[in-house]
């Protein structure tokens, strides 16, 4: 939710800064805004829409100077607008800000800055920062920084600079991922790693609470209360080259294709078919802990949160331990009976979804041991959990997420297998059979891809519908949910997922011939009951698609169209029934001409509220 980056060196700070800004438009894209200081004084572009229209702003009025900060929005208080886009200035237009966050006593001070003479010209509650450094400027814009965040209560990442003291970039961080970027002669700051790939891999990621000072030459952490401290630099391995398109028209397609190759990454050096053993570096518990937990709560927000569903059918068939699933943003305001002998696995693929932050926080408190499944390296999320499973699938860039969730999927089956193996809950020769199984994954979906052109015909003769019905049953229930929400998502097509054997109580009333259905129905122990399910639907009227298993002759008499997957123990089967589902929705939306990477309303990365 909204992206920043600040820079101070020998470059042209607003060619790094929109170059920044377009790897983290993934984050916000109603408004944008740059802002820089030239010659002594704050000159700034700002824009509505997209960064590209930024881009034709700076193209007519280019921006010089060596130091800046910019700004891509989500927005939260006060609509889309120029007024409203960051950055931010006092009334003498000598101090900018820009904010990732919300302020939430935002009114409180606007009232008494405004009863004090300072005239607002934004919605926004960002800008009552500006005005609260002005306040408190007595010449070092460190100090004034310092003594504003002692009244701003909420979340932010915030980059300040100002005119007065050109030499500086100042960055804030509460509740809001923000990390610092170290150069030659040049620092950075940004919201996210993608954002400095092409000119560092070294990076501080901040933690909450801190204060950073960039010069040119150095950078500086402090606490809150000014004292100086002590962050580790980090050496980031992803290639600036896999935050590219690299040759496909949208990054969701290139991250779709990449999943053989993220699903490998994730599982190499983990799962060690020779010695028919798993190691998972990060994960400290140990087995007498492990072994002695009664109950396993999995939270998640959005596509990670399917991810979690899937989860419960693994925890539960080869651990042999109860598991429940939790939305993130539900479980943190319920009562989940939690204690030490819970395990709490929370999956993100940013590691900075404000909900699923405050769940992990919630169950740490309440002593249940905390597992990550994350994505990023240094994420909030990976640093606080106890324990950390990082997915190996670099930088996910198109807002609906694809690789990074059958990256979570190879996750849990690396743990659940682990675990299953420690516990004797599955026998020896049934855990190396499953992970012979698993290790064939990336192989498999690369046969699924195969797919892709009859994905898009079928794309084509469907994308007129208006709604969808996505059925599944069993451990493929949570795909067809994940199915319906990725065609939601980038296609905005109304689509339902619904485990098929609940539908019969409700569902079954919409079937017409208006409503098309996607049928998971691959080869499984649920597979007749499937069958029964594609038949109700028929006999109503309703249009099926089916994703069935090859060589699967009964279900072609069946259906109206059909994606034949290769067989797969059904265990493993959501690593690629889903594949097809991704292609399909990218399709519909490609056909429909809406934006693929960038779908209205979204954002990647939700660390509001
Ligand atoms: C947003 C994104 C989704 C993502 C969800 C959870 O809604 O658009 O693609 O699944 O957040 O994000 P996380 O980073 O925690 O996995």
């Amino acid at each position: 939710m909204c992206g920043i980056v600040g820079y101070i060196g020998g470059k042209n700070a607003g060619d790094v800064i929109i170059d920044g800004l377009k790897r983290l438009e993934y984050r916000g894209y109603d408004s944008a805004g740059i802002a820089v200081i030239s010659e002594g004084a704050i000159e700034s572009r700002r824009s509505v829409g997209k960064l590209a229209e930024l881009g034709k702003i700076l193209r007519s009025k280019p921006l010089k100077g060596l130091t800046g900060i910019g700004h891509t929005r989500w927005a939260t208080h006060g609509k889309p607008s120029e007024e409203n886009a960051h950055p931010h200035t006092d009334c003498s237009g000598k101090i900018v800000v820009v904010h990732n966050g919300i302020i939430e006593n935002y009114l409180e001070l606007k009232k008494i800055l405004a009863s004090e003479g300072h005239k607002f010209k934004s919605e926004t509650d960002t800008e009552v920062i500006a005005h609260l450094i002005e306040k408190n400027f007595k010449g070092d814009l460190f100090k004034a920084v310092l003594e504003t965040l002692k009244t701003v209560k909420g979340a932010y990442a915030l980059g300040v600079i100002s005119s007065d003291d050109p030499d500086t970039v100042i960055g804030a961080r509460q509740d809001a991922p923000l990390i610092v970027g170290l150069g030659n002669g040049e620092n950075f700051l940004a919201s996210d790693i993608p954002a400095l790939l092409p000119y560092t891999r070294k990076m501080i990621f901040l933690e909450e609470g801190d204060v950073v000072k960039l010069n040119k030459d150095g950078v500086k952490v402090f606490s809150k209360d000014g004292r100086e401290i002590k962050r580790e630099t980090k050496n980031i391995t992803w290639d600036a080259v896999q935050a590219e398109k690299g040759g496909y028209k949208h990054f969701m397609l290139k991250e779709i294709y990449e999943q053989p190759q993220t699903i490998q990454d994730t599982i190499l050096g983990r799962l060690f078919i020779g010695e028919q053993k798993i190691y998972l570096e990060d994960v400290k518990i140990d087995d007498k802990k492990l072994n002695g937990l009664n109950k396993v709560y999995i939270v998640a927000c959005g596509t990670s949160y399917h991810a979690g569903l899937v989860g419960k059918f693994l925890f539960e068939n080869l651990v042999k331990v109860t598991a429940e699933v939790d939305i993130a943003s539900e479980f943190r305001y319920r009562s989940p009976v939690l204690d030490k002998k819970t395990l709490t696995v929370v999956i993100s693929q940013s590691g900075e979804t404000a909900d699923t932050i405050a769940a992990l926080r919630l169950a740490k408190q309440s002593g249940s041991h905390t597992l990550a499944i994350c994505n990023v390296v240094g994420s909030t999320v990976s640093r606080e959990a106890d324990d950390v499973l990082y997915t190996h699938c670099g930088p996910e860039i198109g807002v609906a997420s694809t690789k990074a969730f059958t990256g979570q999927l190879a996750a849990l089956y690396l743990i659940t297998l682990d675990w299953a193996a420690k516990k004797g809950s599955i026998k020896k020769d049934e855990f190396v059979r499953l992970i012979n199984e698993f290790w064939e994954t990336p192989s498999r979906i690369r046969e699924v891809l195969k797919a892709d052109p009859q994905v898009a015909a079928l794309a084509k003769e469907f994308s007129q519908k208006r709604d969808f019905l996505f059925l599944g049953r069993h451990v493929n229930y949570p795909i067809a949910l994940e199915g319906a929400l990725k065609l939601k998502e980038i296609s905005y097509i109304h689509a339902e997922g619904y485990p098929a054997g609940e539908m019969k109580h409700g569902p079954i009333a919409l079937i017409d011939e208006n409503m098309p259905l996607f049928v998971v129905a691959t080869k499984s122990a649920v597979y007749e009951k499937v069958l029964g399910n594609i038949e109700e639907a028929k006999a109503r009227g309703g249009t099926v698609i089916a994703l069935a298993t090859a060589g699967d002759k009964e279900i072609t008499a069946k259906t109206d169209g059909q994606i034949y997957l290769p067989e797969v123990d059904e265990f493993f089967a959501p690593l690629l029934t889903v594949i097809p589902l991704q292609l399909f929705a990218y399709h519909v939306a490609e056909v429909l001409g809406c934006d693929v990477d960038q779908p209205r309303n979204l954002a990647k990365s939700v660390t509001v509220e």
